[in-house]
């Protein structure tokens, strides 16, 4: 449950969110259900989307966005159902670890094409739509590390990156379409999946000497800043990557 700041321009909205089911997707759908918008995810978790569907009201495709043509039929499908896309969250992503040395073509496309590909063709798709309403946001998650470049991300990295040059090429060739298009750098985000995977006790020490603020970031906070992001409250702003790390200067 969400209780932050009230958004009431945000409520009625229609928002798409990729890879939603869980993580800091998952809290973003929550967010904006608590503000009262109409909310679409679609997510490769079957299980996990269900559920958070059947908890809040969401609806939710299952799809692999590495298949674009899925992609854009269940961009398509959700926007029909919701009645229109205002608001665009690219947040899909997966950051398993790899050798660079050996990383082989298909596991680096493979990487692309979950990581940096569905950005361009969610938001390509997106904008059809929110074009003939006058207006959107769109919020691309990126990531600290397009700019720590930890070494066993290569592909991560690069798309991380990719995703910040996107979002300002984006954001100067549509906003003449009243389409503002930002990007959300997160640093360590304490998720299910990256204390199971990543987070060791040690990790977390090491991190927290490293960040000004001595508390861990959590999914709500990054949605904190999308929900503004997408509001009119920032109505002004385009083309720009804001950092949600717990100061890591
Ligand atoms: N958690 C962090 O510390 C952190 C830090 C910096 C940036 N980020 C970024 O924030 C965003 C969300 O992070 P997260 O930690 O919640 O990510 P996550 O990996 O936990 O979740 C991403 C979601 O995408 C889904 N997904 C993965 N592959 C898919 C595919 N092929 N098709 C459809 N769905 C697929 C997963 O099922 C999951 O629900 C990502 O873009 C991530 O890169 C996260």
């Amino acid at each position: 449950m969400h209780h932050g700041a009230k958004y009431p321009d945000l409520a009625g909205q229609k928002v798409l969110v990729t890879g939603g089911a869980t993580g800091i997707g998952a809290a973003i759908v929550a967010a904006f259900r608590a503000q009262g918008a109409e909310v679409g995810f679609l997510d490769i978790d079957d299980k996990a989307g269900g559920l958070l569907a059947a908890e809040n009201g969401a609806k939710f495709r299952v799809c692999d966005v590495c298949d674009v043509r899925a992609l854009c039929s269940v961009i398509d499908d959700l926007s029909e159902r919701l009645g229109g896309i205002d608001i665009l969250v690219n947040n899909v992503a997966n950051d398993e670890r790899h050798d660079a040395a050996s990383l082989g073509w298909d596991a680096w496309r493979r990487n692309l094409s979950v990581n940096l590909d569905p950005v361009m063709f969610a938001s390509q798709r997106a904008l059809q739509v929110m074009k003939s309403r006058g207006a959107g946001s769109i919020v691309n998650l990126s990531s600290i590390n397009a700019i720590l470049a930890p070494e066993d991300l290569a592909a991560y990295n690069t798309a991380k990156a990719g995703i910040i040059a996107l979002t300002k090429t984006l954001a100067r060739a549509w906003g003449q379409f009243g389409v503002r298009v930002n990007a959300v750098s997160p640093g360590w985000v304490v998720t299910e999946r990256q204390l199971a995977l990543w987070l060791s006790a040690d990790a977390e020490r090491d991190w927290m000497k490293q960040v000004a603020l001595k508390r861990r970031i959590v999914p709500g906070d990054v949605a904190r800043l999308v929900l503004f992001l997408s509001s009119n409250e920032s109505s002004a702003i385009t083309g720009q990557n804001f950092v949600i790390d717990g100061g890591r200067i």
